[in-house]
C-alpha cells in the first residue's frame, strides 16, 4: 500500500496527461476524474466477474491473456479489503441508459467497474479500457513488472447507429482466413459490428458451394498479373494456367463467422448478381445469354465507362434472367449461404448490371414479351424480385445496392445506398431500411492524399471529408436508417498491410460518425485523438496512412499564370514551400496565401511543420506534372 501511495505522490507531474482522453470513437459521455488520482494497474489487481456467464468469462479471459502477455498477471482470487480490482458486472437496469450495446466504465482509485446489460456492452467497455492504457503499452515486454496508470473517469457510452459496418472485397484480391481475422480484430477495437463480406465478383468467386463445385474449382482462380489494374493488364493467353486466387472452405467460413461473433461482429455475405458475375460464368458459362466460354478477369479492362454511371461491358458478366436454370443456380447458392451465415441479411449485390447482352438476346427478348416486361429495367426488377423470393424462402432478409430500387420492392428489403445518399433517402421514403455507404464519404479505396505519393484511383476521399459523414438525412424516418458503412474495394489492394493503410485512419472517422452522438463530434479533437492512435498502430506494427499531415495542393489559373493554393486540415501545422529548387523548404517560404508557380524546369516542394519540426511527407512535384493536373 505504501508503495502505491508513493507512486501517487510521484504522479503530480503527469496530471495533464489525463486531462483529455484519446478514445476513438468518442464516447457519449466522458467525465474526467481528479487528474491527480489514477488507478494503478499491476499484478496485485484482482478480477471480479460473474462465473455463470460463458460469454462474459470469454471476454474477461481474453483481456487477462492480453494483459498477461505484457507482464500483468491479474486473475480472480480472494484479496485483502481495499485491494485494487477490476469488476465486470451485468446490470439489466442499464437498458434505459445505455441500450443493449452500451456500457458504463468507471475508473476510481481502487476500482475499475464495467457494467452493461449484456456481453456486447461488456466487450465494448473492455475495448474502451484497453484504449485507456498508454499508447506505447503494446511495446511492453512480458517480464516488465512496472505499474500502469489508468486515468480516473466515468464513461457512459452507447452507439448512435445499430449498423456500423466495413465492407471487405475479397474477390479482387483473396485475403486468407488469418487476414480476415486480423481485419476483424481492428474493427472490433473501434466498435464496428458489421463485416460486409464481398465474396464474389468478376475477379474471383471465394466461397465454397458444395452443390456447385466449379464455382471454386474454376471461379476462384485467375491468371497472375501484376501492376496497375485496368487497360495495362493482358487477358489470359491461350493455355495459360490460372494460378492466382483462392477461396474459403465452408469450414473456414464457419470459423471466421464464429471469430467475428466472438467480437460481436455479424458477417453479411454478398453474392453479387446479376452483374459482376464473370467468375461464376467462367465456371458455368451456360448461365449467361451467349453461353460463351469465359475466364476469371485478372483485373484487365473489360468495360468502357462513359461517365454519369453509363458503361458498356466488353465481355458478358451478367446472369441470364430469362433462364430458369439461373434461378435454380441461385437457389442452390443461397441454400448453402443461408445455412452458413446466422445473420439476418444476405446481400445480393444488384449493382452496375450491364443490360446490353440481354437486349441482344432473342431468348431474353421473347421472355420479356411473354412476361409483359417493357424494358430491361423491368427485367432487372423481375430478377431482383425472384432473388428476393429465394432469399426469403431461406428465412433471410435481402439487402442490395441501391440499383435494386429500379423496380418496386417489398418493404422488408433493405437498401445500401452507394451512389450518394439519394438512393437511401428515396428508399427510406418508400419504407425500406437503409444503410448509407456513399462514395462521397465512405469509399475507402479512393485516394487519401496527394497523387505524387498515393495511388490515384477513380476519385479522392480525404480524412476530413469522411469525418463530415452523417448517415441520417434530414426529414427521414430515423428508425429506417440502420447506420452506415465504409467500403474497401480491393482492385488496387493486394495485401492485408495495404488494406489497413487504406482503411485507417478513415475508419476512425467512420467509427465516430456511426457510434458517437452527433453533438460529440469535433474535428480538431478527433485529429488529436487520431494522432494518439497513429502511435498505437506504429507500436503494433500495423500500417496506417498519415497523409493528413501532408500539404494539400490546389491549382488554378489566373490569366496565364499557374497558381497554387496550399492547405492542411490540422490547425496547428504550418506549411512551407519552395519553387526555386531549394530545400529543405523550412529555409524557404512559409505559406500565407496563393502564389504563382513560374515557368521553368522547377518543382514545387512543400512540407508541413509543427513547432519547427517537419511532420508528414515532403512533397516534390515537377511543374510539368502540376500543370497537367489542371486539365
Ligand atoms: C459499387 O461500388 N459498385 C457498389
Amino acid at each position: 500500500m505504501f508503495l502505491r501511495v508513493t507512486f501517487l505522490l510521484m504522479l503530480f507531474g503527469v496530471h495533464t496527461l489525463f486531462s483529455q482522453h484519446t478514445l476513438i470513437p468518442q464516447p457519449a459521455s466522458f467525465e474526467a476524474g481528479n487528474a491527480k488520482v489514477v488507478f494503478l494497474l499491476d499484478s496485485l489487481t484482482v478480477l471480479e466477474y460473474p462465473m455463470d456467464k460463458p460469454e462474459i468469462y470469454a471476454h474477461v479471459t481474453d483481456f487477462q491473456i492480453f494483459l498477461k502477455a505484457k507482464g500483468l498477471d491479474i486473475y480472480k482470487r480472494d484479496s485483502q479489503p481495499g485491494a485494487p480490482k477490476i469488476v465486470v458486472q451485468l446490470e439489466e437496469s442499464l437498458i434505459s441508459r445505455c441500450g443493449k450495446e452500451g456500457y458504463i466504465l468507471k475508473v476510481t482509485r481502487d476500482k475499475i467497474l464495467i457494467q452493461a446489460v449484456d456481453a456486447q456492452g461488456i466487450f465494448y467497455g473492455i475495448q474502451t479500457l484497453k484504449q485507456l492504457l498508454p499508447p506505447d503499452f503494446g511495446k511492453r515486454l512480458p517480464h516488465d513488472g512496472s505499474t500502469v496508470f489508468i486515468p480516473t473517469c466515468t464513461i457512459t457510452d452507447y452507439p448512435r447507429f445499430q449498423w456500423r459496418g466495413l465492407m471487405l472485397d475479397v474477390s479482387r484480391h483473396f485475403f486468407p482466413p488469418d487476414d480476415v481475422k486480423a481485419f476483424i480484430d481492428q474493427m472490433a477495437t473501434y466498435k464496428f459490428n458489421r463485416l460486409h463480406w464481398h465474396l464474389t465478383d468478376d475477379e474471383g468467386w471465394r466461397i465454397e458451394i458444395k452443390s456447385r463445385p466449379k464455382l471454386t474449382e474454376v471461379g476462384a482462380w485467375r491468371v497472375e498479373r501484376t501492376g496497375r489494374f485496368g487497360a495495362q493488364r493482358a487477358y489470359p493467353h491461350p493455355g495459360e494456367p490460372a494460378t492466382y486466387g483462392g477461396f474459403y472452405t465452408q469450414e473456414e467460413i464457419k470459423d471466421i463467422i464464429q471469430y467475428a461473433a466472438d467480437r460481436h461482429i455479424t458477417i453479411v455475405p454478398e453474392i453479387d448478381m446479376p452483374g459482376h458475375s464473370m467468375a461464376a460464368l467462367a465456371a458455368y458459362p451456360e448461365l449467361s445469354t451467349q453461353k460463351k466460354p469465359k475466364f476469371v478477369n485478372p483485373g484487365a479492362k473489360f468495360a468502357e465507362w462513359y461517365g454519369n454511371g453509363k458503361f458498356k461491358m466488353l465481355i458478358e458478366n451478367t446472369l441470364n434472367p430469362a433462364d430458369e436454370a439461373v434461378y435454380r443456380f441461385i437457389d442452390d447458392v443461397f441454400t448453402e449461404v443461408a445455412s452458413l451465415f446466422p445473420g439476418t441479411y444476405i446481400h445480393m449485390g444488384g449493382d452496375e448490371c450491364y443490360k446490353g447482352y440481354w437486349e441482344e438476346s432473342a431468348d431474353v427478348q421473347a421472355f420479356m414479351k411473354e412476361t409483359n416486361l417493357a424494358d430491361s429495367h423491368e427485367l432487372q426488377a423481375y430478377f431482383v424480385g425472384r432473388v428476393h423470393e429465394i432469399i426469403r424462402s431461406k428465412g433471410k432478409k435481402m439487402i442490395g445496392w441501391d440499383e435494386i430500387l429500379e423496380g418496386e420492392l417489398p418493404t422488408d428489403v433493405a437498401v445500401m445506398s452507394w451512389r450518394g445518399m439519394k438512393g437511401g433517402i428515396e428508399a427510406a421514403s418508400m419504407g425500406h431500411a437503409v444503410v448509407m455507404s456513399p462514395t462521397t464519404f465512405a469509399y475507402l479505396d479512393y485516394t487519401q492524399g496527394d497523387h505524387s505519393e498515393e495511388n490515384p484511383i477513380y476519385n479522392d476521399l480525404y480524412l476530413e471529408k469522411v469525418y463530415q459523414f452523417d448517415p441520417m438525412p434530414e426529414g427521414i424516418r430515423a428508425d429506417l436508417i440502420l447506420g452506415g458503412q465504409g467500403n474497401l474495394w480491393t482492385e488496387a489492394i493486394p495485401t492485408l498491410d495495404f488494406a489497413f493503410y487504406m482503411t485507417y485512419p478513415r475508419a476512425f472517422a467512420l467509427a465516430e460518425c456511426l457510434w458517437s452522438p452527433k453533438y460529440a463530434k469535433d474535428w480538431n479533437d478527433f485529429v488529436r485523438r487520431t494522432e494518439d492512435h497513429f502511435l498505437r498502430f506504429d507500436v503494433g506494427g500495423v500500417n496506417i496512412c498519415k497523409a493528413v499531415y501532408d500539404p494539400q495542393i490546389e491549382l488554378f489559373k489566373e490569366g496565364d499564370k499557374l497558381m497554387c493554393k496550399l492547405s492542411n486540415p490540422i490547425p496547428d501545422l504550418e506549411i512551407y514551400y519552395s519553387i526555386d529548387n531549394t530545400y529543405p523548404v523550412k529555409y524557404s517560404q512559409r505559406y500565407v496565401g496563393p502564389f504563382e508557380i513560374p515557368e521553368g524546369y522547377l518543382s514545387l516542394r512543400t512540407q508541413c511543420y509543427r513547432e519547427g519540426k517537419a511532420i508528414g511527407r515532403a512533397l516534390n512535384i515537377p511543374r510539368i506534372t502540376l500543370s497537367k493536373r489542371l486539365r
